[in-house]
Parts: C-alpha cells; sequence; structure tokens
C-alpha cells in the first residue's frame, strides 16, 4: 500500500512529482522513488530524500512517484518503488495475492532483485512488450493475470512521454489542467494543478500523453468519463503556526466536534426515515475509527436497545456477521479509504444490509460503494494518530443515539462542550505528567463503563506516538489477571467520570496503589481531590453520558506531549501509516 502519482505535460516532471509524494505520506512514508524520462531514483526514507543533487538534474516531462509503507520486503532502497524490468518501470499502491505463482511462472531470464510482491507485476508486463505488444496491452494482458490489489502507473523507455494507469480496488484519479496531465492515489495530490478530474472505476484503465487522457473501461473499449466535482483549495493545509499537524488537530476538536454535531443534524434531515427504523444495528471501522464504533455500541445499548454489535473491520466475516435486510450497518472511517472497512462494507452489502458511511474527507471511495453517506465536519486529519475525527466520530454516534432513540435524557449543549474540550487541549497538569513519564517503558489505562472506551482510545495514542507499551482495561477486571503486572512504579493512569462507578473505581486505585503503582487519577468529581493518587487531573464537569467526548483530549494531548519529550515526530511514527489501503 502506499502513494501513487503521474505526471505528463509541458513542465518538468519531478517538481510535480515530489509535492504531490509529499501529500500523499499519509499513506506511507518508509521509502520514495521517481521514474523520470527513464531515470530511476529511489530511497529508504520518507519523501524528503528525494531532494538531491541527483533529481535536481531530472529534466523529463513525463513521470511516476511513489512514497511506501512495506508489506511485502523491507523499507530499503532495493525495494522501493519503481520496480523495473528492462525497458519497464512501475509505481504500485495495493497487495498482490499470487505474486509467489507469478516468480516461479516467469521465465529466468526475468531475474526478481527485490522482495516485493510488486516486481512481478514489472516482470509481467515487461513479457508482454518483449513479445511486441503495446504497453497498453501488455499492462491490460498482466492485470488478467494478477489476484489481489492495484492502482498501477507504468511506463516504458519504448513509449516515451506515456504513462499507463489502472486499478483493481485501490484508488486512482486523473486530472488534466493548464501543465498538463497528472494520476494519482487521491484527489489531495494534484486538485491545485487541475481543471477537471476524473476517478476510474474498478478495472478500468487510462492511456496519457501529453495532450490528455484516454479512458477504457473493464472490457478494454475506449470510453467517455465526467469529470467529478473537488475543491482545488482543499488541499492547502498547513501547521498555521502550531509545530506539527497533530497539535495543530488536537486544538481543532472543540470546533470540528461543533461543526459535525451541526452538519450531522441537518444531513440527517435529508434522509429516510425508514433508515432509522433498523431491527439490527451493526457498527464497523478500524483502529480509532473501531473505538469510536465501541462508544457507539454502548451508548445504543444505554439509550436506544436495539441490539447493535461493533466489529473490527478486519475481522468481517461474512459466516459470523449478523446482518440482513434489515440492519443498518455503519462504516465509520476518517479517510474512506482503509481497505479494511471497505471490505467490510462489501460484506455486508452482500448480505444485504443497509450501508452507511461515515467519512471524514471530501471524497473517498468507501463513500462511493455506500448506500448512504454522513459527512463528519472535523476537517481533514494529517498526523497519523487520530484525534479531531475520533471525538467528531464520537459526535456522530450521539446524534444517531438520539435520532433512534427520541432523544435524549440530558441535551446535548454543543458550544458547552466545545467548550469543555479546548480547556482540556494544554493542561499544565498534562505537561508535567509527559515530563515524568517520558523515560517510562509502560502505562495502564482503567475505566468502567464509558470510562473503559476511552481508557482503550487514550491507549492507543499512547502506543501509536510515544511506543510505550500500554494496556487499556476495564477496572474491574484488573484484579483477574493483570493485576500480577502491577510493581512498584508501575503507571496506572484511571478515568473516574461515571458517578456510578466512582466507589468500584476507588477500589481499583487502592489495589494498585498497595502494590506499588504512580497512579494519575483523571475526574471532574473535585471530591475526588484528596483521593489518594500521585496526581489528580481534574477535568471539566459535564453530565456523565457525554464525559468521553471529554477526557479523551487531555490524553491527545498527553500522548502528544510525550512524544514530544522523547524525540517522536509524531505527526510520522514509525510503522504506521495515516491511510491503510491494504487488507
Ligand atoms: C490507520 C491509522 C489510524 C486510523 C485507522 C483507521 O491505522 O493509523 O490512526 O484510526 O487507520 O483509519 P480511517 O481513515 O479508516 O479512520
Amino acid at each position: 500500500m502506499c502513494g501513487i502519482i503521474g505526471y505528463c505535460g509541458v513542465g518538468p516532471a519531478f517538481p510535480y512529482l515530489f509535492e504531490g509524494l509529499k501529500k500523499l505520506e499519509y499513506r506511507g512514508y518508509d521509502s520514495a522513488g521517481v521514474e523520470v524520462g527513464g531515470r530511476v531514483i529511489k530511497r529508504a526514507g520518507s519523501v524528503d530524500g528525494l531532494k538531491n543533487a541527483e533529481t535536481a538534474g531530472l529534466a523529463g516531462r513525463c513521470g511516476i512517484g511513489h512514497t511506501r509503507w512495506a508489506t511485502h520486503g523491507a523499507p530499503s532502497a532495493v525495494n522501493a518503488h519503481p520496480e523495473s524490468s528492462g525497458p519497464v518501470h512501475l509505481v504500485h499502491n495495493g497487495m498482490l495475492e499470487n505474486y509467489a505463482v507469478l516468480r516461479a511462472e516467469l521465465p529466468g531470464r526475468y531475474p526478481f532483485v527485490s522482495d516485493t510482491d510488486t516486481e512481478s507485476a514489472a516482470h509481467c508486463i515487461r513479457a508482454g512488450i518483449d513479445g511486441g505488444e503495446s504497453l497498453l496491452a501488455a499492462t491490460w494482458r498482466a492485470a488478467d493475470r494478477l489476484k489481489g490489489s492495484f492502482a498501477f502507473l507504468v511506463t516504458s523507455d519504448l513509449e516515451p512521454e506515456t504513462i499507463c494507469g489502472i486499478r483493481r480496488n485501490s484508488p486512482l484519479v486523473v486530472g488534466t489542467g493548464e501543465r498538463g496531465v497528472f494520476l494519482a492515489s487521491d484527489i489531495a495530490a494534484i486538485a491545485e494543478h487541475c481543471e477537471e478530474i476524473f476517478s476510474l472505476d474498478n478495472e478500468e484503465s487510462v492511456l496519457v500523453r501529453p495532450d490528455g487522457p484516454r479512458f477504457f473501461g473493464p472490457d478494454r473499449r475506449e470510453i467517455r468519463k465526467a469529470s467529478i466535482r473537488f475543491d482545488k483549495n482543499y488541499e492547502k493545509v498547513g501547521f498555521e503556526g502550531y509545530s506539527c499537524f497533530m497539535e495543530k488537530e488536537i486544538h481543532e476538536v472543540g470546533e470540528g466536534f461543533l461543526q459535525t454535531c451541526l452538519g450531522l443534524k441537518n444531513q440527517m434531515k435529508g434522509m429516510p426515515a425508514e433508515l432509522f427504523r433498523p431491527k439490527r444495528l451493526l457498527f464497523c471501522g478500524c483502529g480509532t475509527a473501531y473505538h469510536a464504533c465501541r462508544l457507539g455500541k454502548k451508548l445504543m445499548e444505554r439509550l436506544v436497545r436495539i441490539p447493535c454489535e461493533a466489529v473490527l473491520a478486519s475481522e468481517a466475516d461474512e459466516e459470523d456477521l449478523p446482518v440482513d435486510g434489515e440492519t443498518l450497518c455503519v462504516f465509520v472511517s476518517q479517510s474512506g479509504e482503509t481497505a479494511d472497512t471497505i471490505s467490510a462494507l462489501r460484506v455486508c452489502k452482500k448480505l444485504g444490509g443497509r450501508t452507511l458511511a461515515v467519512t471524514n474527507v471530501v471524497q473517498s471511495s468507501l463513500e462511493d460503494l455506500a448506500d448512504f453517506t454522513l459527512k463528519t465536519h472535523a476537517g481533514r486529519e494529517f498526523a497519523v494518530a487520530s484525534t479531531k475525527a475520533y471525538v467528531a466520530q464520537s459526535g456522530f454516534f450521539y446524534l444517531l443515539a438520539e435520532k433512534l432513540a427520541g432523544g435524549l435524557p440530558v441535551s446535548m449543549d454543543l458550544e458547552a462542550l466545545k467548550a469543555g474540550m479546548e480547556a482540556c487541549v494544554d493542561l499544565s497538569e498534562i505537561r508535567a505528567l509527559a515530563g515524568e513519564m517520558k523515560g517510562e517503558s509502560y502505562a495502564f489505562f482503567l475505566g468502567r463503563g464509558l470510562d473503559h472506551l476511552t481508557a482503550m482510545e487514550a491507549s492507543l495514542k499512547c502506543k501509536e506516538i510515544t511506543y510505550i507499551h500500554s494496556e487499556a482495561y476495564a477496572a474491574g477486571e484488573l484484579k483477574h489477571g493483570t493485576l500480577a503486572l502491577i510493581e512498584p512504579g508501575s503507571r496506572v493512569i484511571l478515568f473516574v467520570t461515571q458517578r456510578k462507578w466512582q466507589e468500584k473505581m476507588m477500589n481499583t486505585l487502592s489495589e494498585v496503589r498497595a502494590r506499588g503503582a504512580r497512579t494519575v487519577l483523571l475526574s471532574p468529581f473535585s471530591d475526588l481531590e484528596d483521593c489518594g493518587a500521585d496526581r489528580f487531573i481534574r477535568l471539566p464537569a459535564f453530565p456523565d453520558l457525554y464525559m468521553p467526548l471529554i477526557s479523551i483530549v487531555p490524553c491527545q494531548s498527553l500522548a502528544f506531549r510525550l512524544s514530544r519529550e522523547r524525540g517522536i515526530d509524531c505527526d510520522k511514527p514509525r510503522n504506521l501509516a495515516k491511510s491503510v489501503t491494504v487488507e
């Protein structure tokens, strides 16, 4: 999985490729490469490594580029794309499933030099070209032999100033503008240079020359495609005075929540009423979005009482899913491009479920596939660890509960909640805690009921960007096993925002203190200030039901501060990508 970019036009290609790759780094950033005018330059490390004396000399007006998140083969220069075979150069987003079979089948005259799945595709295309086929025909033939997912951009030294693109289950867009034709995994990478953008459907392909693109359908006949709507300025986002995207995005949590709730109320009004009368609910997502789904499930259980499952998208198995025509299946994704979530949506559709995508970016594959879409308005996230999108997704679930139950037990004061979130963005106690925790190697996050769900998301933030191992636990369950791990100095962070669980949480606090743990308690209840925790972090007070929207914010901020203390680039933590486009 990765980001791919192509350019063919009147200007030098490299600057467009480089700039586009920078915008695609959210899809991976462990190695990068370009091919311009037949010269291939690849580097381990992020896209910035491509700006060097070698690439400064690239004058060609046509080229392809790639930023990688390693699936097959280590993140090294040799495994970086473009993969080449003779005259053929190819960049790939996706994952090939039958690459090992192809490796075994391909004749010995095409020696493999990398450990990637992609190289087999480059050899397949070369085999066609060696047999006298054009680049396009050879790419088609190779695509027919391949299993798995791919968006390819392919060039051949034998057909200069030509790029061939084709896709199956990985996105590919083509844009045209004054300076030429642009191709990319995502509109964001090319929008500002384009007047028109076309989104390829599965199995469609495109042949790009400086004078424009020609599109072909799955049957390989030439087709006309309609351009899609897009916002030219959509991606002009910077740090805006903050030190990085994550810091900026945490500061936007409150506004994103407010805009999301206001926007969703309107959007929901325009949807068919019967969509909100399901017999069953299924919520599905990955990572942080899954945690929002877990919160959603808890809210449904408490407030709506319709059977509800929260399912990890990667675990969505046709054989097990409780989905039928009366099930509303909700797929939550910031990017709308997460391959596991897309695949789960396909499974639920097959089972007859009604599918609703809840996405944050302007346009996405998930929304193309779903029966209905609702947009969160958190503003696009760039930092790998999700913050403002999580709170916006949580806001969606409160509104869904309200819609399905016909009201909420206490009304949701959106402006007050926004102010409460903002008050938690930069607490001095959190700064101090980050300084204290910077040398630690593990932490436990504990809570009961709604607080357990906050603990899960807080723990994920900690792992993602601080590399401190952490566990989230339902506090009452600790004594049934995990308590064995608590020893003098263990870091234990407890959430106590639910009055009904307060006494039991105090028992947990005593149990871990008795074993020498260093404890932090986050709570809006002032009467707990002297409860014996080493640190008490006072949260703004709201009805217990809404506390998950508040209590996660200082934890996002803690993770950010800790990553800073530990010298980690929180926008691009190791081994991760913002959008995981392979299953
Ligand atoms: C990746 C990101 C996570 C994110 C997850 C789901 O793993 O690193 O931060 O929560 O994908 O992303 P989505 O775009 O579907 O919400």
